[in-house]
């Protein structure tokens, strides 16, 4: 027999039942922390996606159907991502702002049938761009490629102020262009939408995370990369310039993306700054969990749900995940 350790503090006492474990508990989730990425297409059918297990191409009424069991899950929020017709897409990416273009249909179509959900869209122009870019590409005639940013610019600007006239709640520029978070709050209270707020991806990074995401969409840049625009996954001190940009340029919520291998930014820019942290669990992150999961190595649900965790306990205060609508059924059964 071994003898008792003379230990006065012994931290396993605040793990000894759950519901002790419930009274210590730091971080919980909350299905209204969640927001849920939707993919769509101008066809009367839904698309499973290849590289992405779970996820569609929807229809406009498929999509209305989906945003509807995620809410009666418990989401509150949706994102929306378009596929587009290759004859649509022009090296300008006009497209994304036809008033009748498939997001404004889709916007209308899901704030009449649930107009207590918060619509948020994303406001880039690789969907749309004959270069799969998010910005207007210029070819040096030694065949070099240059992201232009002010004219890329003006055209989100309208790309936005499209959305916000469709009904969307939220805007949220993806292109990492400079100035955008600014010339877009200018635009949309000139047109009087000082109501729609910007979610901004502050730090977003030129990540191989985002591979299943460009083949769900049929966006990959046909030439080149986005490292002149998207930040190097190296770097931190660069995500607090770009956070300090996005603040005084009047962003209402900081974005870090993707998510999982970037947590010491969430934290960092949590720790920084004021506003509401968002983090993005890009579809690489999800691909991952997902494949492990299908060949039975992880628990899906159990490894989806410590991940998002993770997340907000490194300091994110909403979370834009695959996982979301089944995540949060599962949440609601808990209650
Ligand atoms: C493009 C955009 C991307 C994602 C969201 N918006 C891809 C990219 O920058 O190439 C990726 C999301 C994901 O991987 O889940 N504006």
């Amino acid at each position: 027999m071994s003898e008792k350790l003379n230990l006065p503090i012994r931290a396993r006492r605040n793990r000894k039942s759950e519901a002790v474990r419930g009274l210590v508990r730091e971080t919980v989730l909350h299905p209204s922390d969640l927001i849920y990425p939707l993919f769509l297409h101008d066809a009367p059918q839904n698309d499973p996606i290849a590289s992405m297990p779970g996820c569609h191409r929807w229809s406009l009424e498929g999509l209305v159907n989906e945003v509807g069991a995620a809410w009666n899950a418990g989401v509150r929020a949706v994102v929306f991502f378009p596929k587009i017709g290759e004859t649509f897409k022009t090296p300008r990416g006009e497209e994304c702002f036809n008033p009748d273009g498939l997001i404004p249909r889709a916007i209308r179509a899901v704030k009449s049938a649930f107009p207590g959900i918060t619509v948020i869209t994303d406001v880039a122009l690789d969907p749309y761009n004959s270069d799969g870019h998010d910005g207007v590409v210029e070819r040096s005639s030694s065949g070099e490629l240059k992201i232009l940013n002010d004219e890329t610019v003006a055209l989100l600007c309208r790309q936005a102020l499209c959305h916000a006239e469709a009904g969307a709640d939220i805007v949220s520029p993806s292109d990492m262009m400079d100035g955008r978070v600014g010339q877009i709050r200018s635009a949309l209270d000139a047109a009087a939408y000082e109501d729609i707020s910007i979610l901004s991806y502050t730090a977003k990074y030129a990540s191989a995370y985002y591979g299943p995401f460009r083949g769900a969409l049929d966006s990959a840049p046909k030439d080149g990369d986005k490292k002149t625009y998207q930040m190097d996954p190296a770097n931190r001190r660069e995500a607090l310039r770009e956070a300090e940009l996005d603040v005084t340029e009047g962003a209402d919520i900081l974005m870090v993306k993707p998510a999982g291998p970037y947590l010491d930014i969430i934290r960092t820019l949590r720790d920084a700054f004021d506003l509401p942290i968002a983090a993005y669990q890009v579809s690489g992150e999800y691909l991952m969990i997902k494949s492990a999961a299908k060949d039975g190595w992880i628990d899906e649900e159990k490894v989806a749900m410590e991940s998002l965790l993770g997340i907000k306990r490194a300091g994110a205060d909403m979370i834009l995940t695959y996982f979301a609508k089944d995540i949060a059924a599962r949440l609601g059964e808990r209650n």
